[in-house]
């Protein structure tokens, strides 16, 4: 039996570490779970929130509805031949724990995405990626449930409308289903991937020549150990703002004046510039608002000091957007949810 509890402190469910209150909570742990919910009376009068991990999360104010905290648990591979290995995941698994699982059965294709927190259920929301990688590269197809009507159906790569950072499930059907679960197709005879510069380097300096996938994983947990800051010890949600594309007109424009631009051309003939740059090149790394601040590692990243509000953090991310516009023209985009 689903059991819903009222006025939930959620600071230990999301990343940011902020206070923030759901004025309804429940926790799914199995489909009987999840379908007694659906038929719920606060269920359906309630606004409502799905929560994995808490890591893309911003909360501005208290949530007046229903958060509903995925737990749904199960890993299996669900067809396989000599190539390919189908592993369909639940949506509560933990994003890390599940690429060790398929490393650990030698299944390739998940190992540049390593330690992204989360939950596996978030992981199409955006079609999380680092690295060289994005999810929709070996992504099968995920099961949802309508939640209107209870309805369970299948999305497959071309419906889920994957982008940089994007998805359905972001835009058209934002808060409309629960993925429940997420199928990838990895393969039994992986080539690993070390295009991404820093790749290479952190192989070489760990004296590895011919890399395997849990080579590059372990790279890949190196530099990311380096570089962002680790939510345990202080409060984020990973890259703040998205990386802007811009034409290849205003690119050439911007070099031309900020001769370090960091950026790198698409397939399709227009930049993606680095947002950390343009941030730290507005003097911005590490600096802080109250207890809101941009990290001093990463400018890319803003953190929670201790005690910052909600409101705290978007004031600050609204400051950043204003220096990069005014010094750059660029206008960044955030990449958190703001709840
Ligand atoms: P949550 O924050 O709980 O939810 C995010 C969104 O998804 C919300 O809108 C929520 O309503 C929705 N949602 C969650 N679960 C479901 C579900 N089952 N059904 C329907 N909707 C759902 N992201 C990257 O892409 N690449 C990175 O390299 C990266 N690095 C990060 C590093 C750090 C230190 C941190 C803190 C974050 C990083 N992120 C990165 C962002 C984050 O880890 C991912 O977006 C992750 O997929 C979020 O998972 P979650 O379970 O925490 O989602
Ligand atoms: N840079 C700076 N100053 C900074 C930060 C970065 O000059 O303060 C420059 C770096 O020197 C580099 C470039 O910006 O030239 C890119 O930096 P980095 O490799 O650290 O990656 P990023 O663009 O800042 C993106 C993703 C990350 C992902 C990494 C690795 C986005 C919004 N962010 O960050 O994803 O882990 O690449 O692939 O695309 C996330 O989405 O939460 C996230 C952490």
């Amino acid at each position: 039996m689903v059991k819903i509890l009222e006025n939930v402190n959620l600071k230990h469910m999301n990343t940011f570490g902020i206070e923030a209150y759901a004025k309804s909570f429940v926790e799914i742990e199995n489909t009987d779970d999840l379908t007694e919910l659906i038929q719920n009376k606060t269920f359906i009068n309630s606004e409502r929130l799905i929560v994995g991990g808490g890591s893309n999360l911003l909360f501005t104010k208290n949530f007046e509805g229903i958060v509903v905290k995925n737990s749904l648990k199960g890993i299996k591979i669900i067809k396989e031949d000599e190539e390919f290995a189908e592993v369909q995941s639940a949506a509560g698994e933990v994003w890390h724990d599940f690429v060790m699982w398929c490393i650990g059965k030698d299944l390739g294709g998940l190992e540049n995405l390593s330690l992204i927190p989360g939950c596996v259920g978030a992981s199409p929301m955006q079609n999380i990626g680092a690295y060289g990688v994005e999810i929709k590269d070996v992504f099968s197809e995920l099961e949802a449930v309508e939640l209107s009507t209870g309805k369970k159906q299948i999305f497959n790569k071309v419906q889920c409308k994957f982008g940089y950072r994007e998805s359905i499930f972001k835009y058209e059907l934002k808060n409309k289903f629960i993925i429940t679960s997420v199928t990838f197709r990895l393969s039994k005879k992986p080539k690993v991937n070390t295009s991404y510069g820093a790749i290479s380097s952190e192989l070489e300096s760990m004296g590895v020549s011919d890399p395997g996938i849990k080579d590059v994983s372990q790279a890949v947990i190196n530099i990311r150990s380096s570089k962002l800051p680790d939510p345990k010890l202080i409060g984020n949600a990973g890259s703040f703002f998205k990386n802007p594309e811009v034409e290849s007109s205003v690119f050439k424009n911007l070099k031309a004046r900020f001769s370090g631009l960091a950026a790198y051309e698409m397939e399709n003939g227009k930049y993606k510039l680095a947002a950390g740059w343009l941030i730290e090149k507005c003097g911005l790394k590490g600096y802080a608002k109250g207890q809101a601040a941009v990290h001093d590692k990463q400018a890319l990243v803003l953190v929670n000091k201790g005690k910052a509000t909600g409101d705290e953090i978007y004031s600050l991310s609204e400051y950043v957007l204003g220096a990069v516009f005014s010094k750059f023209g660029v206008k960044l985009e955030r990449e958190v949810n703001i709840i």
